[in-house]
């Protein structure tokens, strides 16, 4: 047996050539191309085609890959009626989670597991789940679902569905460069969640669920939330400082910061300032835009020495509720974007699969009497 190492910090558990991080120095890389540059110039359409297929498409490949994904918009009818019948309480992660386990009820071959089966489960997830969110969000407002519109892109599509019109360029951009900064990184704990569930050959919808229940924690794709539910406690920028001191005196964690990788600014966390900034101007939000600013000044001065950093969450946030989102749709937004890395993981662990069994460091005591139940 291998050392004990709590959280499996450090532990290397799989290889990949999808993402590359530095931690230290705050570097992200899909397929060696930094996150700033694919941030700049690339489509979550085309980022997912790189991730997949680990180099960049030609045109015509790209045109193949969004006209593959466009046909996979609409759901099949059983899901589709699925959705008015489900509670409107019910949290859209949760929804999320259920419904990408019944998508594998309308397919006939939910176990074929073979590369090119593989990737077409990837596809049907990829495509349907943005119609999942947005049409419940729609059920449970009491407005009639917008059905997705093959005319259009990933992004611009998701956001016609939640809001029964046509996003401006710039939301749809916008949009689109939060799927691109979420997409893949490395092994974190949804990634690791459905490579760990695909290594006993199980299946690619019962992985990507899994990892949806993973991401949903508040330490991991949960933390947008969090921040957002802090911004909204601080009444105004002059609180920023005093509410994030206190917090800090009575050890509690300030969401959106920290990495169990990096320990330097998250390099996502930099494009996603300035979206954040240039949206909130926009939007008339320049007030969280700048709560969000004044924390960041505060962490900067009181932990950064200890390597804690704003995440990919902290400015994911803003973004996303100056884009028009409500609270509880930016944890699946985040999952929107993760299921191009978990099924390129997916895809990766299935060819050259190996069992994930870790050992457990047994700390009980040994050589017990078994004590009859009527003596206890
Ligand atoms: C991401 C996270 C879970 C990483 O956890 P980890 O690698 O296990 O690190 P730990 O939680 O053990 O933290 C190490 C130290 O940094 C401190 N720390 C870590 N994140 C912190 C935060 N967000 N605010 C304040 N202090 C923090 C811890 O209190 C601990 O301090 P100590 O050594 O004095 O006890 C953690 O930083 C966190 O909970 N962040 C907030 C949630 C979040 O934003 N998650 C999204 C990640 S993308």
């Amino acid at each position: 047996m291998g050392e004990f190492s709590k959280g499996l910090e450090g532990v290397i558990a799989a290889e990949t050539e999808m993402s590359f991080i530095d931690g230290q120095k705050g570097v992200l890389e899909y397929v060696g191309i930094p996150i700033g540059e694919l941030a700049t110039h690339s489509t979550f359409e085309e980022t997912v085609f790189l991730l997949w297929n680990r180099r960049l498409p030609t045109s015509s490949e790209l045109e193949s890959f969004k006209g593959e994904l466009r046909k996979r918009y609409a759901l099949p009818s059983g899901l589709a009626r699925r959705i008015p019948e489900i509670p409107t309480t019910a949290q859209p992660m949760h929804m999320l989670r259920t419904l990408i386990s019944e998508m594998s009820l309308y397919d006939t071959h939910p176990n074929d597991n073979d590369p090119e089966q593989a990737r077409r489960k990837a596809m049907n997830i990829l495509g349907q789940a943005p119609t999942i969110v947005a049409q419940f969000d729609r059920c449970r407002r009491g407005l009639p679902v917008v059905e997705p519109d093959p005319s259009l892109g990933f992004s611009a599509n998701f956001l016609y569905m939640l809001n029964g019109e046509k996003p401006t360029d710039a939301m749809t951009r916008a949009f689109d460069i939060c799927m691109i900064t979420h997409a893949d990184h490395g092994l974190n704990n949804s990634t690791f969640t459905a490579r760990v569930v695909i290594s006993t050959l199980s299946d690619v919808y019962s992985a990507l669920t899994a990892a949806v229940g993973s991401l949903r924690g508040p330490l991991h794709g949960g933390a947008n939330e969090g921040v957002m539910k802090m911004l909204n406690e601080i009444p105004s920028v002059a609180d920023a400082e005093a509410y994030v001191l206190g917090k800090l005196e009575r050890k509690e964690k300030i969401m959106g910061f920290g990495h169990r990788v990096y320990k330097a600014k998250d390099p996502r966390a930099k494009e996603l300032m300035a979206l954040a900034k240039q949206l909130a101007d926009d939007t008339g939000n320049t007030d969280l835009y700048e709560k969000s600013h004044a924390i960041e000044r505060v962490m900067e001065r009181e932990v950064a020495a200890k390597g804690i950093y704003p995440n990919v969450d902290f400015y994911s946030a803003t973004t996303y509720h100056c884009i028009g989102l409500k609270l509880d749709l930016f944890t699946p937004m985040f999952a929107l974007s993760r299921i191009g890395g978990w099924a390129g993981h997916v895809i990766e662990q299935l060819s050259d699969n190996r069992l994930f069994r870790p050992g457990a460091k047994y700390v009980g005591p040994h050589d017990q009497p078994y004590v009859p139940i009527a003596q206890r």
